[in-house]
């Protein structure tokens, strides 16, 4: 989520900083900040807004300095402003720290540190961890670095982080846990990074820090261990390839990058959500609404494009697991209408951006008509999370690729672990069937993880249907939205025509277009609609229509008659829509590239839509 940049050594600490968040932008880019180690005392500016804001911020400030550390955020706990950029200041002003991560257990340190006279300055999660590490350091008398240490053994989460310590000012401590981060091995100098494209100018010997280890990192060394003090040799790597390439994690594209992420974003969404014995769920954002949740006489979903298709499986799975009425409308339709709407109606609002001006709007209708309305956006702080009256954040990560990928994935997780607490509370699922259903969806980044190794598949087909120029999508239940959201895909990057459909609305009409020009994407997976769909196939076969379809591993029966078959992995329930796009978005992908066309920004389109 964040970027990190720290550096000690003989250069200008300034710009070596400033270049390399601005390598790491991509990480996240609603406010920054640095630290400066200058005769030995540290010298902070932070600022909402992109690196360049806070170089104008700096101006002709004080910028010495041969140590130091910068931070681009992407904001999880508490809005983008100037005070919750980091870095932050302990209490005392003993401890400086940049921090990507989300500390899961913040609230209760918090309270904790708050009971022994500490007091806060900002809503972050991050300052709670430098309060930690200053009362444990003053406390307990030990080194900087084992007040690090202890207190990160205190911390649930995942964390990130460049420590600098006024009592020692000669070092910077470094330690990750599930995020990443990358130390730099120069002559004399030493660079610390989310990645390692801040400082491939300098250098290309790198460490790569193993969860829970620690790093201090002085003038003329770098010393690692695991944060319960054991010893780590760490091995001393090679790069070789270039910044501009690693920006984009060596992927070609962001888009191809956020395909690859979905295991990785999908464990954010449920980290702190999901408990470890997958039987109880925790979506503290829409606590305080519950009971207006629970009792909702309908639930109105609103979101556009790939959201909206989210908010269409939301339908499936509320209606499936909590037994309330749904209605999921385009947001740019709803808020023209005169809708009825009054407040015993919950309005779930979805968006990546949560500025998309269209949604804003619904929103605000349906404030101004009485209901309760729920956000679900991947953007903390942005304008629909901050009208909203409650909200899950879907923490994906920054998502730059036009096209949402790891989005979509991310909103229907939060989809489906709201049906499934609401379904739960209203006593319609079972205890034992609650805990099946958890545990078959904290498996998905798992299925995701396997299932992205056969990409190889998926490219060959579109390998043999890029100069195809119309493509069909269809599917039933719940596989129905992720049919449109294959069709949007190929649309918005790769410009051919594309349309989604219920399979069996084909032969009200699309089915006369079928014939051995036409691809059609069945989405076929086994599911209580899966002899419905094969009938369907063997309708658009009768009449020589070209047959791709995604199915369930092990399928055979599909497999005999489709010319082309990717395999997905087998759920029993509606999270099989979360594996069953993967190949979509991949072959939308494959095709966008083999047809030369800008993946990363397709024409006519913008990643965030402010206007209507
Ligand atoms: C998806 O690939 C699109 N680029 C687009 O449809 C997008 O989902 C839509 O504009 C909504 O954006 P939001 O989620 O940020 O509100
Ligand atoms: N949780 C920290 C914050 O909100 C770090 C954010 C991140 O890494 O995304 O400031």
């Amino acid at each position: 989520m964040c970027g990190i940049v720290g550096y000690i050594g003989y250069r200008d600490a300034y710009p070596v900083i400033i270049n390399g968040l601005k390598r790491l932008e991509y990480r996240g880019y609603d406010s920054a900040g640095i630290a400066l180690v200058d005769n030995l005392k540290p010298v902070i500016y932070k600022v909402k807004g992109k690196v360049s804001d806070l170089e104008t911020f700096v101006g002709d400030g004080n910028r010495n300095g041969y140590m130091g550390m910068g931070h681009t955020r992407w904001a999880t706990h508490g809005e983008p402003n100037d005070n919750n950029a980091h870095p932050h200041v302990s209490m005392n002003g003993k401890f400086v720290i940049v921090h990507n991560g989300i500390i899961e257990n913040y609230s209760f340190l918090k309270k904790k540190l708050a009971s022994r006279g500490y007091s806060f300055k900002t809503d972050t999660d991050t300052e709670v961890l430098a309060n930690l590490i200053e009362y444990i350091y003053l406390f307990a008398k030990v080194s900087a670095a084992d007040a690090v240490s202890l207190a990160l053994r205190k911390v649930v989460g995942a964390y990130g982080i460049v420590v600098f310590c006024v009592d020692e000012p000669e070092q910077l401590i470094a330690a990750r846990k599930s995020s990443p981060l990358v130390v730099g091995i120069g002559q004399n100098e030493y660079f610390i990074a989310s990645d390692a494209s801040p400082f491939v100018d300098y250098t290309n010997q790198v460490v790569y820090l193993d969860d829970e280890n620690l790093a201090v990192i002085g003038k003329g060394a770098v010393q690692i261990k695991t944060i319960k003090n054991d010893i780590v040799n760490a091995e001393v790597r090679k790069i070789d390839f270039d910044a501009e390439e690693i920006e984009k994690g060596g992927f070609d594209h962001f888009m191809l990058k956020e395909i690859f992420e979905q295991p990785k974003s999908l464990r954010d969404t449920f980290r702190g959500r999901i408990d470890e014995h997958h039987s109880s769920l925790q979506l503290g954002g829409i606590m305080p609404v519950m009971p207006k949740l629970i009792n909702a006489r309908r639930l109105i979903i609103v979101g556009c494009g790939t959201s909206w298709h989210a908010g269409l499986l939301g339908e499936y799975l509320f209606e499936e697991y909590a037994r309330v009425p749904v209605e999921v409308e385009y947001a740019s339709e709803f808020r023209y209408r005169n809708p009825i709407i009054n407040s015993e109606d919950v309005v779930i609002a979805i968006s990546q951006s949560g500025e998309t001006a269209d949604t804003l709007a619904a929103i605000q209708l349906a404030k101004k008509c009485g209901a309760c309305v729920i956000a679900i956006c991947n953007v903390v702080g942005s304008s629909i999370s901050r009208v909203a009256d409650a909200g899950v954040y879907t923490h994906a990560g920054p998502e730059i690729g036009v096209a949402s990928t790891k989005a979509f994935t991310a909103q229907v997780s939060v989809l489906t672990m709201m049906a499934l607490f609401i379904g739960r509370a209203k006593f319609n699922i079972s205890a034992e069937k609650y805990t099946e259903l958890i545990t078959e969806l904290n498996s998905v980044p798992e299925k995701i993880e396997e299932l992205l190794k056969t990409a190889s598949a998926v490219k060959h087909v579109a390998e043999k249907y890029k100069d195809s120029s119309n493509f069909l999508y269809l599917g039933r239940g719940c596989y129905y939205p992720v049919a449109l959201e294959g069709a949007l895909k190929l649309k918005e990057i790769s410009y051919i025509h594309a349309e989604g459909y219920p399979a069996a609305e084909m032969k009200h009409g699309p089915i006369a277009l079928i014939d051995e020009k036409m691809p059609v994407i069945f989405i076929a997976c086994q599911d209580k609609s899966y002899e419905k769909i094969v009938s369907n196939i063997q309708e658009v076969k009768a009449r020589k229509g070209v047959v791709i379809a995604i199915v369930s591993e092990g399928d055979k029966t599909v497999s005999a008659m489709a010319d082309h078959v990717l395999e997905v992995p087998k759920f029993n329930t509606a999270v099989g829509a979360l594996t069953a796009v993967v190949p979509l978005q991949l072959l939308s992908y494959y095709i966008a590239v083999m047809r030369g066309c800008n993946v990363d920004q397709p024409r006519n389109l913008a990643k965030s839509v402010t206007v209507e």
